[in-house]
């Protein structure tokens, strides 16, 4: 197997995306491989979260997501083994890129957010790193 390429979290971009504003409201739209940087094989969200709950608290091996925050508002914690950054997520009009190889979790959702998530691959459960530990293991072995 090839060697997965290593991306940091300096790799994670924040996007911004445009905002059609009208009197009567406002749109986003978010194309498939025009904005995301990836091809979309699923979409999921993440709702009714209560206060103080965390999500994530993961890696993907292979996995990409597009991170938007469409109500409300949440942190997420991205870390790639050797640097942690916070990315405050709190507009409809601004997502985060989460490279693969990347640990992340999500907090301090203000009540009533969604959090919205383009995902590149289906649900795989192998693709999932979910201890902190054997995370860490696999960015050495990635970087060696
Ligand atoms: P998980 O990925 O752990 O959630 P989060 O990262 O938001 O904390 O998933 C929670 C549960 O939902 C887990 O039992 C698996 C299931 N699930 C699916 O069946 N399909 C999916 O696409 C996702 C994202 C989760």
């Amino acid at each position: 197997m090839n060697r997965p390429t290593r991306y940091t979290v300096d790799d994670c971009k924040v996007i911004n995306l445009t905002k059609y504003t009208r009197p009567n409201g406002n749109l986003t739209v978010v194309e498939n491989n025009h904005i995301t940087p990836f091809d979309v094989k699923r979409v999921y969200y993440l709702y009714d979260v209560p206060a103080g709950a965390e999500r994530g608290g993961h890696a993907h091996k292979q996995l990409q997501q597009f991170v938007i925050a469409v109500s409300g508002s949440f942190d997420v914690v991205i870390d790639d083994g050797n640097k942690r950054r916070k990315v405050s997520l709190n507009r409809p009009f601004r997502g985060l890129h989460i490279r693969q190889g990347i640990w992340r979790e999500l907090e301090n959702f203000s009540s009533g957010a969604v959090c919205l998530v383009l995902a590149s691959e289906h649900y795989d459960e192998d693709d999932y790193i979910r201890q902190y530990d054997q995370f860490v293991e696999y960015i050495k072995e990635v970087e060696q």
